[in-house]
């Protein structure tokens, strides 16, 4: 089937090219929260220092929960945004106090905490738990609308919703975490925003807009 075959070009070509990132190295549920947020509003190549100094600090959630506020901004110094640190705190605490220190499988559950919205949700929930759910960012909406010529406008909050009903009917079920993540690493590599050159991609084969020749009319984004 033409899905299946998707998937396993989508993985074969991850397996071989996906970047080493120190958040992938297990399946550890607090780490990739802690990577989703940092990587919300900064570059990978910044995060990876500061992901890797966070991690030694406050290696756990009960850590994180416990930490001195000083300490916590003063580990967030130069990434910015320090509402983000501020609710990885709160929420920590909501763990500690509604889940015994574990992150909750659940994704309706998971979306309760602070600071955590359907994207980080669905990232944790796929990555972490394995379970086939979608995490839908910008970069997400751009891939998908040029794979199968969604016209939906990508600058319009309310039109996440159809791209994460796509990416429910495409995600691997075995391998949903590495799925997802096989979709960020063609967005920063060959699905970029700019300079896109479809005909490198490892799906080209199943890429609608290549195929019907419109991959420059997506994604649609309106000026806000
Ligand atoms: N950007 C956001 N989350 C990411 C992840 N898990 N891997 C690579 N880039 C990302």
């Amino acid at each position: 089937e033409k899905i299946e075959a998707f998937r396993a070009a989508l993985l074969s070509w991850y397996d071989i090219e996906k970047r080493d990132l120190p958040w992938r190295e297990n399946h550890d549920p607090y780490r990739i929260w802690v990577s989703e947020i940092m990587l919300q509003q900064t570059r990978v190549e910044t995060v990876i220092p500061y992901f890797l100094r966070f991690m030694e600090l406050f290696p756990t959630i009960a850590d994180l929960a416990a930490a001195d506020e000083d300490m916590l901004l003063k580990a967030w110094e130069g990434l910015g945004y320090y509402s983000r640190v501020r609710n990885l705190q709160k929420a920590a605490i909501q763990i500690m106090e509604d889940y015994g220190g574990e992150m909750p499988k659940d994704p309706a559950e998971i979306r309760t905490l602070k600071g955590i919205g359907p994207y980080t949700a669905g990232a944790i929930a796929s990555m972490a738990f394995q379970l086939p759910e979608p995490a839908v960012d910008g970069n997400i909406m751009r891939i998908l609308s040029r794979l199968f010529e969604i016209d939906a406008d990508i600058a319009k909050p309310g039109n996440r919703k159809v791209f994460e009903a796509v990416l429910r009917e495409i995600i691997d079920p075995y391998r949903p975490g590495d799925f997802n993540q096989a979709l960020m690493d063609l967005g920063s590599s060959i699905c970029t925003p700019k300079n896109y050159h479809p005909e490198n991609s490892p799906v080209k084969a199943f890429n609608q807009s290549y195929i019907n020749e419109t991959w420059e009319k997506y994604p649609v984004k309106s000026k806000k």
